[in-house]
């Protein structure tokens, strides 16, 4: 069995989950759930970053110690995970032994590789971000990324030689054009590793909350070194060389934007340097406004997954969040859209065709329908292995955006099949009986096929309409045609998705 790894960051515990934890961590599921519909053996991984100094800094000021802050708050992950219907296989902590093994284990090998030396490191670290930052690339004095204040940093340091690495980098980006997408942040990529890499600064001395680095206690490993290396943790690094060598390399790393070259440039270069083989993919989706502002604290704007989903339910807010932006590019959140979507694209298009479709097969066939004799694909079944192959490879190229509109250009289809064929009226005449039963198929199969295409986007829903037709819980591989042998046995169930007032 081909296998599939896929990854989303491992989420800071100095914050609580917002919507845009909850949408790394969808998308990654949808990718794990439709590789595992179609075979692969998944390893789908998320986690949280325990150490450093802003969880050590967070955990001060609440009055606890780091660890009784990330063991509260891992439980809000881990139940949001759960109330989202997140299949993850693993959830990595940083601060579990397995993962502490794998760090030393890592940074001994760059060590041994002569990448590791020490030196002081005298210039400016935004704590918000977890980044070094030099004299000439803050803006106003401030972090170019977040624009938060900076401060100064004088202490001794271990550095890693990741200038050693820029040509081969360089060279592995351009022989690898899908290593880094979308495209547009690959050329950003491409430019800022073309600038020139300095030498990385991986170890701190002046708090404790981390790794320490083998052989000198004094210091700490960085927490962007520590954090990355989670990825090889999971795969079993290094006790189960076995079991990591099945897995890694990892498939995909879907990450925000914000954390690109972290991912496209640091974790190449230690892989590189430790003789590893570098991530297949790393993709870099966008950021989420709310109603069109920046989500920020102090605006007290922040979307909590947990109330959307108490109140609009899980699948709509899932479908919400692939429907409305195409992944990669940056998006806005609003409470109006998602209602409208939910009400148009859900309740109508979708909930109505199940309820319609399965209304007709118990009023006029008895509740059950078996593929008639001699029976061949008929209205918007003529064109399925152009819907199935187009959906395959949106999926396949993590377009979920476009995957969906042929979910729902298909729904459409089916939608206007049965106004055109109007099985009301065959239903009057028992001549035209046969005719019926083969209509009543048709959309018992298309159904079918609808249940399992927006099964990775909206899992729920996927199961349910599987079970109103009277089949196995999950799709598999084997539902990617049409013209099953199936005898679908119906059950009429209250709305899949309820109207909102707007
Ligand atoms: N701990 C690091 C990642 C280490 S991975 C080895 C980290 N954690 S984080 O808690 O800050 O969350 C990161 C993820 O949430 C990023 O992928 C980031 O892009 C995403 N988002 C945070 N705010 C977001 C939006 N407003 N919109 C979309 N995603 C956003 O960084």
């Amino acid at each position: 069995m081909e296998k599939f790894y896929i990854t989303t960051p491992i989420y800071y515990v100095n914050d609580v989950p917002h919507i845009g934890h909850a949408y790394t961590t969808i998308a990654a599921d949808i990718m794990a759930r439709y590789k595992r519909m179609m075979g692969f053996d998944v390893l789908f991984a998320t986690g949280t970053d325990e150490h450093g100094q802003k969880v050590e800094k967070t955990a001060l000021a609440n009055r606890e110690t780091p660890i009784e802050l990330a063991n509260r708050v891992v439980v809000r992950f881990k139940d949001l995970w759960k109330k989202l219907d997140i299949s993850n296989d693993d959830f990595i902590r940083t601060t579990e032994e397995r993962h502490k093994k794998a760090v030393e284990a890592i940074f001994t090998r760059v060590k041994e590789n002569g990448d590791i030396y020490l030196g002081e490191y005298e210039d400016w670290y935004c704590t918000p971000c977890e980044t070094f930052i030099t004299e000439s690339q803050l803006v106003d004095g401030r972090c170019p990324d977040c624009g938060r204040e900076v401060e100064r940093l004088k202490e001794e340091s271990y550095f890693f030689r990741m200038s050693r690495y820029q040509e081969r980098l360089l060279e592995h980006i351009e022989r690898h054009p899908d290593f880094i997408e979308p495209e547009s942040k690959r050329n950003e990529i491409v430019s800022f590793v073309k600038g020139g890499l300095r030498d990385l600064s991986i170890s701190r001395t002046t708090f404790t909350w981390g790794i320490p680095v083998p052989g000198d206690e004094r210091h700490v490993i960085y927490v962007w070194f520590d954090a990355l290396t989670n990825y090889l943790t999971v795969c079993g690094f290094p006790d189960d060389m076995e079991r990591f060598e099945h897995y890694w390399p990892a498939d995909v790393h879907l990450i925000g934007k914000d954390i690109l070259r972290f991912h496209a440039v640091y974790w190449p270069t230690f892989l590189m340097s430790a003789g590893l083989p570098l991530p297949r993919k790393i993709f870099a989706h966008g950021w989420w406004t709310v109603e069109g502002k920046k989500m920020s604290k102090s605006l007290g704007n922040v979307v909590d997954p947990n109330k959307v989903v108490d109140e609009y339910g899980v699948d709509a807010f899932r479908y919400f969040l692939f429907r409305e932006v195409p992944f990669g590019l940056d998006g806005d959140f609003s409470i109006a859209s998602l209602r409208h979507r939910i009400n148009g694209e859900l309740a109508n298009d979708l909930g109505n065709l199940v309820s319609r479709s399965i209304t007709m097969v118990e009023r006029y066939l008895g509740g059950s329908v078996s593929r008639p004799e001699g029976h061949h694909p008929e209205g918007p079944l003529k064109g399925v292995d152009n819907l199935l192959e187009g959906y395959r490879k949106a999926m396949d190229s993590l377009d979920f955006h476009r995957a969906l509109n042929h979910v729902w250009s298909f729904i459409s289809e089916v939608n206007r099949f049965i106004d055109r064929s109007t099985p009301w009226v065959l239903a009057k005449d028992p001549e035209r009986k046969g005719e019926l039963t083969s209509i009543l198929y048709t959309l018992m199969e298309a159904l079918r096929i609808i249940g399992c295409l927006i099964y990775p986007f909206m899992p729920g829903t996927g199961e349910e309409m599987r079970r109103r037709l009277g089949l196995g819980s999950t799709p598999s591989s084997r539902d990617f045609r049409a013209d099953l042998e199936e005898t679908y046995r119906v059950e009429k169930g209250a709305p899949l998705f309820k109207r909102i007032e707007e």
